[in-house]
């Protein structure tokens, strides 16, 4: 299992999460989640984040026997979303002299989340730095990665940079994924609206020497640091993965726009495109929405449902324009057996958001899928891999 302690002295308390049955009360997560949290140990002592207070029990057993009867000085509150913010409660009655420490923006907030939190507060700014001893922090401000508080801090003795929930992923620690596996999916659903913001950080990061990345979900990431940090730089410019890939995601009431999608997907197979496929009524959405922003190209073909669009492809799209997905090339397809209208609706999503190449050609379908089907949508592959 992957050894989340940094060190002797950087010592991981966080705990998994695996019985949760949706992460933010949308995402599913069959591996389950981490909630991280990190003890710093020298002449101070730092706590880097709480948990969630489905864990709080676990986390503060975990954490006073790392501490072995010392009190924590500082807690450093980095994300106040609850999944990391939720225990702040039960430390701070513990430890009434800790001392909180975050941005001005989460020292405004804190009282919406705790309004009789008594401890001392101390507001931080870019490249304020707190010595704890041999270790000293370094604050560097991330706003909208992925709250307005958010902030990132570097240790310098060991290199560290604990990196909030940027470079985070789904899936607990214990289960032993690889940050890849969920990674995307993680980046895309709960962080992607922010590209700017995640390439403001990456700027500032360029400029420390990092040794090891520890996120507040996920692994801590050791080795082959260009490589994430690579995926994050592609990421947030909104570059797709595979350019010549095709998303082909449908929603299909009875099973007639299903088949042409298969139909569709078949055809772009046979002319060498490499396909991800998506049944919007189905599958996990935040999974289509990762694949949407990994390839270049996509295909949308809904059912017409009380004179618009189906909702599972319209809630599809909606999530999509909400994350900024953006400069792709897409193709509509719809299906409506008296007043096809499906497409009208996916135009006008699609039109919300920015350089979408929009295909002004639209396939109807009647009902079932037919001969003459197949030969407009064999056009439609052929335009599309043109493209
Ligand atoms: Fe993992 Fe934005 O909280």
């Amino acid at each position: 299992m992957t050894d989340m302690h940094l060190s002797d002295a950087i010592r991981y308390v966080g705990t998994d999460d695996t019985d949760i049955d949706l992460f933010e009360s949308q995402y599913p997560v069959p591996n389950g989640v981490s909630y991280n949290s990190y003890v710093i140990l020298d002449e101070k002592v730092a706590v880097m984040d709480t948990v969630d207070r489905r864990r709080t029990g676990e986390w503060l057993e975990k954490l006073e026997a790392v501490l072995a009867g010392r009190k924590p000085d500082y807690l450093v509150i980095q994300h106040l979303e609850p999944d990391h913010a939720g225990s702040i409660g039960a430390l701070a009655e513990r430890y009434p002299d800790m001392e909180l420490v975050a941005s001005a923006k989460a020292v405004q907030m804190l009282p919406k989340f705790y309004p009789a939190c008594p401890n001392p507060t101390r507001a931080v700014k870019e490249g304020d730095t707190l010595a704890l001893g041999r270790h000293s922090l370094t604050f560097v401000m991330a706003p909208m990665v992925h709250w307005p508080e958010v902030m990132v801090s570097y240790e310098s003795a060991e290199k560290v940079l604990f990196s909030a929930d940027g470079f985070g992923t789904f899936g607990a620690i214990a289960k032993d994924r690889l940050w890849i596996e969920e990674a995307g999916r993680y980046y895309f659903n709960i962080v992607g609206k922010y590209g700017a913001q995640v390439q403001a950080l990456l700027k500032k990061a360029a400029g420390l020497d990092i040794a090891a990345i520890a996120p507040l979900h996920g692994p801590v990431l050791r080795e082959d640091l260009g490589f994430y940090l690579g995926k994050y730089d592609q990421w947030s410019r909104y570059e797709p993965e595979e350019k010549d890939a095709v998303l082909v995601a449908h929603a299909s009431i009875h099973g007639n726009t299903a088949r042409a999608a298969a139909m569709l997907a078949e055809i772009l197979e046979s002319r060498g495109a490499k396909v991800k496929t998506a049944d919007l009524c189905r599958c996990d959405q935040a999974e289509a929405v990762a694949d949407a922003f990994r390839c270049g190209k996509a295909v949308f073909l809904s059912s017409t449902y009380d004179g618009g669009l189906f909702p599972p492809m319209e809630h599809f799209l909606l999530h999509l324009r909400d994350k900024t997905w953006r400069s792709r090339t897409v193709a509509l397809v719809e299906n409506g057996s008296w007043a096809p209208a499906a497409a009208c609706r996916m135009r006008t999503i699609l039109e919300g958001m920015r350089d979408i190449a929009l295909f002004d050609e639209v396939h109807t379908i009647q009902g079932a899928v037919k001969e003459a089907d197949r030969a407009a949508l064999e056009k439609l592959a052929d335009e599309l891999l043109a493209k």
